[in-house]
């Protein structure tokens, strides 16, 4: 089987976004590849966390993929932080990967502009901490939402580069993006990406948001003038909420027109609103039973941990390898 690979930040609680653009596909992909996720704390140092929070919320992250249908006994789920692989080929990849390469990362300027009070150095070799994650697992395939695609790329380069010199030691990664809600969008801003950082919570779809305030933050999402409910760019406030229903129920935009049409903007929010909120409420409700039952959480992370360094140290071990490092005696 190939070898599929992708993670997620373990900082706040995840969006409609972080579902719809990734763990959604990750779950209806999971029977085609060998499966491994990570949940990726040592990114989450890129801003400053609380500690216990942060702790929380990466167990919640973990919870939260196996309450999405993941399966930590088939699929390898751990902690990125826990497989000390990652920060080592992260080290000796920073040396393959070029400043120039770097500056032009779209989401570092935009990060950076972010938290210009932080602007450390985790923040700007964050992509090759990416690549090293991927490339240790021989990742075939990645999928992600649309805002991780030039990290991807520089993936992709970085892994060529080096098998340049040193001869087919990585495979080289696809990123996989998913045709309906590879970006999803802030609901009251809908050129922006929804993201779990916007300070206006009117904005953002959480995860674990209730059905009422589901339903709420739909009713105030963002549209425009008209009253007609059409896919077009210059209405992406209601493409948008097009987009989310789509992806939800896998009905086509034409499908989604015809059964809204001559309804106004009300009716067609309160059934994103509720389709939403319905299709949540069985991994909420797992999840919920998950997170009282930390001894079975434990024992997966424990178990998929030990299994994850197994597959990383033999990568590790061949870069180190090539690269002419002293190997142990
Ligand atoms: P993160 O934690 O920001 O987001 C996790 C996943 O959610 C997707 N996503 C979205 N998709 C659609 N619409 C949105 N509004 C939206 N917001 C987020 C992201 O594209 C992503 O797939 N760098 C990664 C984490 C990471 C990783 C990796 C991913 C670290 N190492 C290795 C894959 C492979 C990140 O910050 O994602």
């Amino acid at each position: 089987k190939k070898v599929l690979y992708s993670g997620m930040q373990a900082t706040g609680t995840l969006t409609l976004g972080n579902y719809l653009g990734a763990l959604k596909n990750w779950v209806e992909l999971t029977d085609e590849y060998e499966c491994i996720y990570g949940v990726m704390d040592l990114h989450s140092l890129t801003v400053r966390q609380v500690p216990a929070e942060f702790r929380k919320n990466a167990r919640a992250l973990y919870a939260l993929y196996v309450a999405a249908g993941l399966d930590p006994e088939k699929n390898c789920i751990y902690y990125q932080s826990h497989v000390s692989g990652h920060a080592e080929l992260g080290w000796i990849l920073d040396c393959f990967t070029y400043m120039g390469e770097l500056n032009r990362m779209t989401q570092f300027k935009d990060k950076a502009a972010k938290h210009a009070d932080n602007i450390n150095a985790g923040l700007y070799t964050y992509p090759v901490l990416m690549a090293a994650d991927i490339l240790l697992y021989q990742a075939d395939v990645v999928p992600v939402g649309v805002d991780q695609k030039q990290h991807l790329e520089i993936t992709r380069d970085i892994a060529e580069r080096f098998n340049n010199i040193y001869g087919d030691v990585f495979t080289i990664p696809e990123a996989y993006i998913g045709k309906k809600g590879a970006k999803i969008m802030s609901l009251q801003e809908p050129g922006k990406k929804m993201s779990k950082s916007d300070t206006n919570a009117n904005a953002t779809i959480l995860l674990l948001d209730d059905t009422d305030t589901i339903i709420r933050k739909f009713k105030r999402a963002v549209t425009d003038s008209e009253s007609e409910v059409r896919y077009a760019e210059e209405k992406p406030g209601i493409s948008n909420l097009m987009d989310i229903y789509s992806a939800v129920t896998g009905k086509t935009y034409e499908e989604i027109e015809k059964e809204f049409a001559g309804k106004g903007y009300g009716d067609f929010k309160l059934a994103v609103g509720e389709t939403v909120a319905d299709h949540l409420k069985p991994l909420q409700e797992r999840y919920e039973q998950l997170m009282k039952d930390k001894a079975y959480i434990e024992s997966m992370i424990k178990q998929n941990d030990e299994k994850a360094a197994y597959y990383a140290n033999k990568t590790l071990r061949k870069v180190q390898k090539k690269v002419g490092l002293t190997e142990r005696i």
